[in-house]
């Protein structure tokens, strides 16, 4: 059974939102917070090593409640059910949605057409792991008969993103290996990264879900030139591996059957990290923590299913994002982890997030009327500081902005630690509470500078904070914006899980190309053709 379609706007709470947002659109945060003393311990969840503190947001209880009765009138207790049961929800491409059963336990049951799941999700996950440590350990070799000293992991897109930013953000818990990322279809990215490569001690890894996507399979056919310079057709076994559905079309690519790790199309592209798409993840820190990663999701997979509303992190996260973008008409969201080891974050939230959510058909066929998914971005923090804060602060749109921070840095380095967190804590207060005229003017301010100096503060933010960056609480954190997309999707009434915005450059690329060697062309409109033509003349 599918998703139901309700237009959100119709419903009794949408419309007393509407006016209870013109109640309170004005005002300002912290005038609540001086009234209600306990705001500040009220809008917050402790869960686990995750503390949420959403108090900094232009809400108030009411909000809370009607949100809630939003939550109720869409039925959203009902589609949770259907997402973690195996209902086709990806109706427009008639699959499941099923990630989360890819980091459920062992002896767990999870049905998709009448059959169990868990058992062949176990044996890809041991089929991971020992490769994972015969790779690790030096005992599987390449054709020199020598250990693996660099992995490349070629895939784009979730294929790509979700393994690259975790490798990232878990480099504390690295081994020796080396591990690459080659996404782009610009050659000079593979011939970048295989400059410096050895053949005899480089294991490949591809990684395509449909083993169609152009992108890889150019790359992996142009490394495969390169390793056939310095190799033989059959030593390809030895150093070639895939994860895909398309089991044919990775054979006929040449890959030895033993050297597959399938994954099932009821796994989304951007939600596959947990599957064997994240073989670089598990050859780079190893499976244990590639586990305590996926055991981390699952934790956060079983709040998001059965905790309250008013508790729950990735509902009320989800519920105060449709707050700012459509009632105060946001049109972003900014995310900002205080920890360089997330650097790739946002990046890898881009996709997950504007492909799922970027949509405007809603779920009974018509186009909406309503603003659908919001635009993400962000950068680690305090970098960030010195590039977009400024805006963030003083410009005239609203961005509600995620801060994430961890409270023990992993080298020790407390100095460091002190003044990244004396940061954290100081942005979400400016932006809060801003600069007030008569603050600025007892500065000894020039007169005229005065307006310039003015901070309004009242800007809207979530403090996410977390123990320790670790393989386990990064699972949960990831796993918590899964359910924040789909909590929103269900209310925006869409189709998260399909992705047709990206084939129409596709087809049109396809053409484009065939008009580079043709003397053939096609028609296009007048910049178009202009553009091609000059292309053409200096290729
Ligand atoms: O960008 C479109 C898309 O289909 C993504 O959803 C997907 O993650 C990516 O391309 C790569 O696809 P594949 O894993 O099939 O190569």
């Amino acid at each position: 059974m599918s998703l139901k379609s309700i237009n959100p706007t119709q419903t009794k709470a949408w419309n007393k939102l509407q006016q209870h947002f013109e109640s309170i659109k004005e005002a300002h945060m912290t005038k609540w917070f001086e009234h209600q003393p306990e705001r500040a311990q009220q809008m917050t969840i402790k869960w686990e090593d995750f503390f949420l503190d959403y108090s900094k947001n232009r809400i108030n209880a009411e909000t809370l409640s009607l949100l809630k009765d939003l939550a109720e009138e869409l039925q959203l207790s009902d589609a949770v059910s259907k997402y973690f049961g195996g209902e086709k929800i990806n109706k427009t491409e008639g699959r499941a949605v099923l990630h989360t059963a890819l980091r459920a336990p062992e002896d767990a049951e999870v049905f998709y057409e009448g059959n169990n799941v868990i058992p062949e999700i176990c044996e890809v996950k041991h089929k991971i792991k020992q490769f994972s440590l015969e790779v690790i350990e030096g005992d599987r070799k390449g054709f020199t008969n020598k250990a693996f000293t660099d992995i490349v992991n070629i895939g784009i897109g979730g294929s790509d993103l979700g393994p690259a930013m975790v490798v990232d953000a878990l480099s504390y818990y690295k081994n020796h290996l080396n591990v690459h990322f080659v996404s782009n279809v610009d050659g000079d990215h593979v011939n970048e990264v295989l400059k410096n490569l050895n053949p005899e001690t480089t294991l490949f890894v591809i990684v395509s879900k449909t083993f169609t996507t152009q992108e890889t399979l150019s790359n992996a056919t142009t490394i495969k030139q390169w390793f056939l310079q310095h190799a033989t057709q059959d030593d390809i076994a030895k150093q070639f591996v895939a994860v895909s559905t398309n089991i044919e079309n990775v054979k006929a690519f040449g890959i030895d059957p033993q050297n597959i790790f399938p994954m099932w199309d009821w796994v989304g592209g951007r939600f596959s990290l947990w599957s064997a798409v994240g073989l670089s993840i598990s050859l780079a820190v190893g499976f244990d923590h590639f586990n305590a990663l996926l055991k981390g999701a699952h934790k956060m997979d079983i709040h998001f299913k059965e905790e309250k509303f008013e508790q729950n992190i990735p509902m009320i996260l989800a519920f105060i994002s449709i707050w700012y973008n459509n009632f105060f008409k946001a049109e972003s969201e900014a995310v900002i982890p205080y920890t360089q080891y997330l650097n790739q974050f946002a990046t890898y939230l881009q996709q997950a997030i504007m492909e799922s959510n970027g949509k405007s058909i809603d779920r009974a066929g018509d186009k909406v009327s309503y603003q659908t998914g919001n635009l993400i971005w962000g950068e680690p923090g305090t970098n960030s500081q010195h590039a977009f804060f400024q805006l963030i602060h003083q410009g005239t749109k609203l961005i509600p902005a995620d801060f994430i921070g961890f409270g023990t840095p992993l080298h020790g380095n407390q100095d460091h630690q002190d003044k990244l967190m004396s940061n954290f804590f100081a942005q979400t207060e400016a932006l809060l509470n801003g600069k007030t005229k008569a603050e600025v003017k007892a500065e000894g301010t020039n007169e005229s500078i005065i307006p310039y100096k003015i901070f309004e503060g009242n800007r809207p933010t979530n403090t996410i904070f977390i123990d320790k960056l670790t393989p386990e609480s990064l699972g949960k954190l990831i796993a918590m914006y899964e359910h924040k997309i789909f909590v929103q999707g269900v209310v925006w009434n869409v189709y998260s899980y399909d992705q047709f915005g990206v084939e129409l450059g596709k087809q049109l690329a396809g053409k484009i190309l065939d008009e580079f060697t043709d003397s053939y062309s096609a028609h296009h409109d007048a910049s178009t053709a202009n553009l091609i033509s000059m292309y053409k003349s200096m290729r």
